[in-house]
């Protein structure tokens, strides 16, 4: 066939075009798991070789993705994973799924996806598609992208090569709502990008939504998650103004939760945490600022989140006081370290942040969590207590940080002196409890 457009859509609607996904963590090995039970052949490339050896073996390292599906898909060839970036010679379907953290300044780090892209345009060919999943500044597909691909080894894009972003919505942990299952919105370079792009997805993803650009389907994550980190910002300020005022911010949430419509829950909590939700909005921030424009939603937002750790930490303070005890030399056992509950990521986790404030204060700090088994904190290493129960009767103080379905919350506040919840994971039984601070 002379179109190669026609030809590669022709390929991914039989499935005998090979896919690439680049990056295989929460994100990645998902995608390629979608892509492989769809019946495509993947191939997930990673220069981490023990994430690489370990599906190898067949096995998952994410939470999310079965072992038995990966050695399945593995033992019937349509899964492999690779260091090797020349693999990419022989595939038609690439899926960028590499990080973008912030460097220390707070400003994007976009070098995991230039060197996904430099790797990626040495085996770039015609009769390509490639998608970044990667959450990004909008511009990201086609100003950083696009130029290092085009031109490598005779592409033209929209022509024999096609480049779109397609946001991953990914929530660790969910069950209903899976990679599989959620909408995909899909946006390409050109209409062709689009089209092409929309279709391989179509074969392996229940519903995509095609717009009109790459920026536009940039643009629609950094508005789903800077509206949530918005919204939890304005919560969380709800909470503080409630404890100036002695409203139960708990119960104003449920009163105001019953109102059918205009109104969605956001809950108050320690601070933001996870991949997405504290870094993704910073991307837009920072993009505008080189615009000259100021993000005052998203910065005003950032600052009462980043200050949740510091103002729960007053909160342990203030409750030990009225125990008669200085938070220096107390125990205080941490419960729950993951960004949220019921999973074991524990990347930006505000856990971490109340650990180092405490410990600056010269509490003996320690902490139980039953998906991390240990973790390193400003050159501090700690490790989950063996017996949770013993740990709660020893501490002075129980910060539930949060709030995992597997904890028995009666037991805990029955073997707890004091408990601060920043989560309301005990509910009604700790409301006017007088062993029990809420946020
Ligand atoms: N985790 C989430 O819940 C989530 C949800 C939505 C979107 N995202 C976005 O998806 C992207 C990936 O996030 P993640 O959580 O999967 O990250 P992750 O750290 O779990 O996985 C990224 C993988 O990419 C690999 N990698 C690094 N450099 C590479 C390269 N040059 N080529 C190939 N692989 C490389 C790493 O070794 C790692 O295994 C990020 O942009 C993130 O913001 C994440």
């Amino acid at each position: 066939m002379d179109n190669p457009k026609e030809a590669l859509l022709e390929k991914l609607q039989d499935k005998s075009a090979r896919v690439a996904v680049l990056g295989l963590g929460y994100v990645g090995l998902p995608l390629a798991v979608v892509f492989a039970e769809a019946g495509f052949h993947v191939i997930g490339i990673d220069p981490d070789e023990r994430k690489v050896a370990t599906i190898g073996r067949g096995e998952s390292h994410i939470q999310d993705v079965s072992s038995l599906s990966v050695k399945n898909l593995v033992h019937n060839q349509k899964l492999e994973a690779t260091t090797d970036f020349s693999v990419l010679s022989n595939v038609e379907a690439v899926s960028i799924c590499v990080p973008t953290p912030l460097r220390k300044t707070g400003d994007p780090d976009l070098s995991f996806i230039l060197d996904a892209t430099d790797q990626l345009a040495r085996y770039i060919h015609p009769g390509m598609v490639v998608v970044l999943e990667s959450t990004t500044y909008p511009g990201t597909t086609r100003e950083i992208l696009l130029p290092r691909l085009e031109q490598q080894n005779g592409v033209r894009v929209g022509e024999n090569f096609f480049l779109a972003f397609s946001p991953e919505r990914v929530d660790p942990g969910r069950t209903d709502w899976t990679t599989y299952n959620t909408p995909k919105v899909v946006g390409g370079i050109t209409s062709a990008c689009t089209e092409v792009a929309s279709h391989w997805y179509r074969q392996a993803l229940q519903t995509v939504v095609s717009v009109s650009s790459a920026e536009v389907a940039e643009m629609a994550k950094l508005l789903e998650n800077t509206f949530r980190m918005i919204n939890i910002g304005m919560v969380n300020e709800m909470a503080i103004m409630c404890d100036r005022l002695g409203i139960d911010v708990w119960e104003v949430i449920d009163a105001a939760a019953t109102k059918p419509f205009g109104f969605m829950k956001f809950t108050p909590g320690p601070g933001l945490g996870g991949h997405c939700i504290p870094i993704d909005p910073l991307y837009l921030s920072w993009k505008l600022r080189a615009l000259k424009y100021t993000a005052r939603f998203i910065e005003l937002a950032s600052e009462i989140n980043t200050n949740m750790p510091r103002y729960v930490v007053g909160k342990v303070q203030d409750a030990l006081n009225e125990h008669g005890k200085p938070l220096k030399d107390s125990r205080v056992l941490v419960l729950g370290a993951a960004y949220k509950a019921d999973i074991d990521d524990l990347r930006e986790s505000p856990a971490l942040d109340v650990i180092g404030l405490l410990y600056q204060k010269g509490a003996q700090v320690s902490y139980h969590d039953p998906y991390i088994p240990s973790l390193n904190h400003d050159g501090m290493d700690y490790h989950s207590e063996p017996d949770l129960m013993a740990a709660i009767r020893q501490a002075d103080c129980v910060v539930i940080i949060t709030n995992h379905s597997s904890y028995n919350y009666v037991a805990i506040l029955e073997n707890a002196k004091l408990i601060v919840d920043t989560r309301n994971a005990l509910g009604k039984l700790g409301k006017d409890h007088p062993k029990v601070v809420r946020l």
